[in-house]
């Protein structure tokens, strides 16, 4: 592994996305980033870490975030991620991050910070604790970016305004002090951004809000049922080929993540002819979820008890995650006039 940095940067892209410590990992979470993260890692240069300075802008209670961290990194390998191939670190480990995020923030201004829509959201969420840290995240999270001068990023579609954030970020330093990094683009192969739908049909799947009508990849099996089979749906079409109303769009989608397509045709066809019975919908539904996550959770579980691993596997990424930053921070100063002998 020590060739990632040595030999194949100059001729692999370079990948870098990070997930917050807030939380259960969950369907959103694999579908819109982990899954890419495995798709690229054979062919890319990734750094992939988890974001727990991000996670101080909301949750400053440090009491958990130990265990959060290792949760995240064991899902993520649990998820199919090889810490072999790819730098798995965590954010503060690198404290070449919070040098990078203290000068791109004399190239952000605070209009557009205060615009962005997570920062919108968050200060309607914690009216109590409007932090300098919430102004700045898509601050952070293009320094996070930028660190090693990534190219795609792999994200949902939640993150779109972060990374056309972090392009006028790059575009501002490279005009002021010269070419130094590519502009980062969101990244799902060549496809659409994904977001996936909660079950109650309003919003997003999350880490912390509307955990009902959230699939976490450590609930059981019977959470998992029980949680399909609440999910919103209606008395069926009334005329043949109607167009489907949002929440069962919802379920359609949720089922193209996990359902063979047999199956999707099957109730395809039972919707436009108005023969559909939800209840056999969300129980097939529901037996694919439970084959999806459960492998996921086994494993999870598994390496999340085993600490001496999760160590060596934060040690090594932090390694390589360093060693990419350290190299992009000495062509920062050179660039920005900061080296006086
Ligand atoms: P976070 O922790 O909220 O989410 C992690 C990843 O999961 C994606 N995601 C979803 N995708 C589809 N449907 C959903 N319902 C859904 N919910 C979450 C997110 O888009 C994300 O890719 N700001 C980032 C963390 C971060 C980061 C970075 C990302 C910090 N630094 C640098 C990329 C690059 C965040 O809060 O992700």
């Amino acid at each position: 592994m020590a060739a990632m940095n040595d030999n194949l940067s100059a001729s692999r892209q370079i990948v870098m996305s990070g997930i917050r410590p807030t939380g259960f990992l969950h369907l959103g979470n694999f579908f819109g980033a982990v899954k890419n993260y495995v798709r690229m890692q054979d062919e890319y240069e990734c750094y992939f870490m988890v974001a727990d300075l991000h996670s101080l802008t909301t949750h400053p209670d440090t009491k958990e975030l130990k265990a959060n961290v290792q949760r995240v990194l064991a899902e993520n390998i649990a998820c199919g991620l090889d810490p072999d191939k790819v730098a798995l670190y965590c954010q503060s480990h690198i404290f070449e991050t919070a040098e990078l995020y203290l000068y791109l923030n004399m190239l952000a201004y605070v209009g557009e910070l205060e615009k962005t829509t997570t920062f919108k959201d968050k200060i309607r969420l914690q009216p109590q604790n409007i932090n300098a840290g919430l102004l700045t995240y898509p601050v952070l999270q293009a320094a996070d970016i930028i660190l090693h001068r990534a190219r795609f990023v792999p994200v949902g579609k939640d993150q779109e305004q972060h990374l056309e954030m972090a392009r006028n970020y790059v575009n501002r330093f490279n005009h002021r002090y010269g070419d130094v990094f590519p502009e980062p683009v969101a990244f799902n192969f060549g496809e659409e951004l994904v977001k996936v739908p909660s079950l109650d049909g309003a919003g997003k799947m999350s880490k912390s809000e509307n955990q009902l009508a959230t699939l976490y990849l450590s609930d059981d099996d019977d959470l998992i049922r029980k949680k399909v089979m609440k999910a919103k749906t209606d008395s069926g079409p009334a005329a043949p080929n109607s167009p489907k109303p949002d929440y069962i769009e919802n379920i359609f989608l949720l089922m193209k993540l996990v359902c063979g397509e047999e199956v999707i045709s099957k109730f395809s066809a039972d919707y436009d002819n108005c023969t559909i019975r939800y209840g056999d919908l969300k129980k097939q539904l529901a037996e694919d979820m439970v084959s999806f996550i459960r492998p996921i959770r086994e494993k999870a579980e598994a390496i999340r008890n085993n600490e001496t691993y999760l160590r060596e596997v934060m040690e090594k990424g932090a390694e390589k995650a360093r060693k990419s930053a350290r190299a992009t921070m000495e062509i920062v100063r050179e660039s920005m006039g900061l080296k006086y002998f």
